[in-house]
């Protein structure tokens, strides 16, 4: 595939496509961010590198983290992990509350909200001190120093965390939760406050490409066998009500965030990400998503 002339058509189209939705208001600081703001960057197993507009700026990466604290949870807890939460997809909200009634406390995927806190939870159990083992885990992924936690968007997703405080309450009733409630909110808004590029992001989820060792560092991140698992997770939970749109159109295992930005793989070819602040009612970038069917259409490189 000729990636060089696809990004250049790319570029094209992205001007073309109307910037529709609405950027994430329901964490203050998340709203600052420019609406118009774009970019999308490639890199293969190769390490070739392809990106197009504001792909080296960083942003909140939100949700696309949990796919990083699963990954440290899984590799710390193997088939444990499943006793607390479980790998269907919800076709319900990424905040939803409704399911875990039902289901006595136990969510239905580690990517959304509620699996996510659990994760949080027994990362907090498994690590001495949860933020900092975190941040260092990250960064030693991709050898980039450079990524960090942003204070304020925590800060600011927790003066109004109101759902993620009903979630964990929730869980805790039935036993889900182990540690002190605001330790593990604490630990949950710093995960999702990382701030990465395109760049940053394509070159850092390449290991879920390449069997869980990272081919630019070589980096063993995780077995084989449970990066195939956290694909088929993305696979099917990535985009929490919409994973099903996402599979159709894009046809990759992929995350989402609301801070506009989404990561995709190609098991044995390439990991892309690409960034647009503006939501769809889903609360998946809007522009983020065409772009990517669009990416997969032209270069027929669907999964499927
Ligand atoms: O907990 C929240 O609501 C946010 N920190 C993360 C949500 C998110 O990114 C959902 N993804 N599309």
């Amino acid at each position: 595939m000729n990636y060089k002339d696809l990004f250049a058509e790319i570029a094209v189209q992205a001007a073309q496509i109307e910037n529709l939705g609405e950027v994430a208001a329901y964490i203050p600081e998340l709203q600052r961010v420019d609406p118009l703001k774009f970019g999308i960057h490639l890199t293969t197993l190769e390490n070739e590198n392809f990106g197009v507009g504001d792909y080296q700026e960083k942003f909140s990466i939100q949700s696309i983290a949990k796919v990083l604290s699963l990954t440290l949870a899984f590799d710390l807890e193997d088939d444990k992990l499943w006793r607390r939460v479980d790998v269907e997809p919800s076709g319900t909200p990424f905040n939803s509350l409704v399911q875990l009634e039902y289901e006595k406390g136990i969510p239905r995927n580690p990517l959304i909200n509620a699996g996510a806190l659990v994760i949080c939870d027994i990362l907090v159990s498994r690590l001495k001190n949860p933020k900092r083992e975190f941040i260092e885990f990250v960064r030693k992924i991709a050898g980039n120093q450079a990524i960090n936690y942003c204070q304020r968007t925590a800060d600011s997703e927790k003066s109004t965390g109101y759902k993620n405080a009903a979630l964990i309450n929730l869980m805790k009733s039935y036993g889900n939760i182990h540690n002190d409630i605001d330790v593990v909110l604490d630990f949950y808004f710093h995960l999702c406050s990382i701030e990465m590029s395109c760049q940053e992001l394509s070159q850092h989820f390449l290991f879920l490409a390449a069997g869980g060792i990272n081919p630019l560092n070589n980096e063993k991140v995780i077995s084989a066998s449970k990066s195939k698992r956290i694909n088929a997770i993305m696979q099917l939970c990535g985009f929490y009500d919409e994973a099903g749109e996402f599979s159709f159109r894009v046809g990759l295992p992929g995350k989402s965030g609301v801070g506009g930005g989404i990561v995709a793989i190609h098991p044995g070819q390439y990991s892309v990400a690409v960034w647009s602040p503006k939501l769809n009612q889903k609360g998946n970038s809007y522009k983020g998503m065409k772009i990517l069917e669009f990416f997969t259409t032209r270069s027929e490189s669907s999964i499927f």
